[in-house]
């Protein structure tokens, strides 16, 4: 079944691309309202923190197994060790319908915001009336549900033609966009009457606020911000050039993730302490924070559609690389032709995303420990499946293919990798036993 594979065309084509994948709904609506449950700057630390170790590390095991495999995540396992190791693969394709499937919810919010924000909703302008219309939106039984299933189509058509021609050309020309307009409202919202209080709350740690719960939402943000843990990054390691240098690129990813979260961390908090916002509200916060930020610049309307149509661009990059995973495999593993795999795993996504958008609004007496359908998707995949493939693709190149993805002639990163020494004692020790600490004690 020797399919041939596409490859990015250049260097930078890759970074951002894997840039758009890490870099969606994540960084600007995630992180902003995960540290405002979890007391902001100690939430950040630890983010922070996790990042820069774990998560950068993971990272480079992702794209050396992926390059040196070059497949999917299941057939990467099984090419370069087989046995029980593919099982790994398999729980990454797992857990890629389980996140798309609420991600998709979310990027159908976006979407309907940059509609509403273009047709009125800023004349609602206190807090309260923003937050009602939130509160309203996602409770209707068959808005959010159209737009969930919008979402999903535009993520399909992309990947079904291929991993070469849609998703480089986009991110491109979009990110640098979003990216400027971030700065611009970063600036608007530090200098809002009263930001102060954010700014302290993101900036100032109080320690006596770190719980089990903090360290595990922090350690989950870290892997589900950075696109890890289920094998999107193995899938695209398989696609870079040999000539690229992974440790550089896996660098550089992190980085630009980070840097959108804590920009959008400085566009969200101070603008939720300006306008007496709750900054523990929940998963509503950026979209009724952000409205409320633009009903105070000029054009807002213009500006506030932009940047919601924009988000939703980068929810679609990073939503493109969680259908890829499933689609890479189905084609590699299955020889199910592309479109047919795109489309058809897009149908079990937007069914399996229904129970999540409901559960917002008419099914939200059904909860499991207090948490409803959506919340126990969340956290089934970013707390308790992504930390548990990090931990197995830690010690996958740690103890069983280091060798194999160092080997300088066979595309491996031997040349030219000065941190090779920590960076296999993280993966081999550091990693592994921090996130199975973090697991273990949350249980
Ligand atoms: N990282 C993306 C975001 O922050 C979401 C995402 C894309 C993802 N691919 C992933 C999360 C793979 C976990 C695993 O919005």
């Amino acid at each position: 079944m020797a399919q041939p594979r596409g490859q990015f065309g250049s260097k930078v084509g890759f970074v951002l691309a894997a840039a758009g994948s890490a870099i969606g709904l994540g960084n600007i609506w995630k992180f902003p309202y995960l540290a405002g449950e979890n007391g902001g700057a100690v939430f950040l630390i630890l983010y922070l923190g996790f990042v820069f170790t774990i998560g950068l590390s993971v990272m480079l095991a992702e794209l050396a197994i992926g390059r040196a495999g070059e497949k999917n995540p299941v057939g990467a396992f099984a090419r370069l060790k087989g046995g029980p190791w593919t099982v790994v693969g398999y729980m990454g394709v797992f857990t890629g319908f389980i996140i798309l499937s609420f991600y998709s919810v979310v990027g159908g919010w976006t979407l309907a915001y940059a509609l509403q924000t273009a047709t009125g909703l800023l004349a609602l302008s206190d807090a309260e009336a923003l937050g009602n219309a939130f509160g309203a939106f996602v409770a209707d039984p068959i808005g959010p549900v159209g737009y969930h299933g919008l979402f999903m189509a535009l993520t399909v058509i992309v990947v079904a033609r291929g991993i070469d021609t849609g998703i480089e050309r986009a991110c491109r020309v979009l990110m640098p966009v979003l990216f400027v307009l971030l700065a611009v409202l970063c600036v608007r919202s530090l200098t809002l009457p009263g930001a102060g209080a954010g700014i302290a709350f993101f900036l100032e740690p109080d320690f006596s606020k770190v719980s089990a719960g903090t360290v595990t939402a922090a350690l989950g943000q870290a892997f589900f911000s950075l696109s890890l843990g289920m094998g999107a990054m193995i899938t695209y390691g398989s696609y870079i050039s040999h000539r690229e240098n992974l440790p550089k690129a896996a660098l550089w990813v992190t980085s630009l993730d980070t840097l959108i979260a804590v920009m959008a961390g400085f566009l969200i908090l101070p603008a939720v302490f300006a306008f007496g916002f709750d900054p523990a509200a929940g998963p509503g916060l950026t979209f009724i924070t952000l409205p409320a930020v633009f009903s105070q610049i000029p054009l807002g309307a213009f500006f506030g559609t932009l940047f919601f149509v924009l988000l939703a661009v980068a929810a679609l990059t990073s939503a493109m690389s969680l259908l890829e995973v499933v689609v890479a495999y189905l084609v590699d593993e299955k020889g199910v032709p592309r479109a047919k795999a795109a489309w058809g795993a897009g149908m079990v996504i937007f069914l399996l995303g229904i129970p999540s958008s409901l559960s917002l609004g008419v099914w939200s007496d059904f909860t499991v420990a207090g948490k409803g359908f959506f919340d126990i998707m969340d956290y089934l995949a970013s707390n308790v499946l992504l930390p548990t493939g990090g931990i197995l693709i830690a010690l996958f190149v740690g103890w069983t293919v280091y060798p194999q993805v160092m080997d300088a002639d066979n595309g491996g990163i031997g040349h030219e990798f000065r941190w090779a020494g920590v960076w296999r004692f993280v993966c081999r020790f550091v990693a592994p036993a921090a996130i199975a600490w973090i697991l273990v004690n949350r249980l």
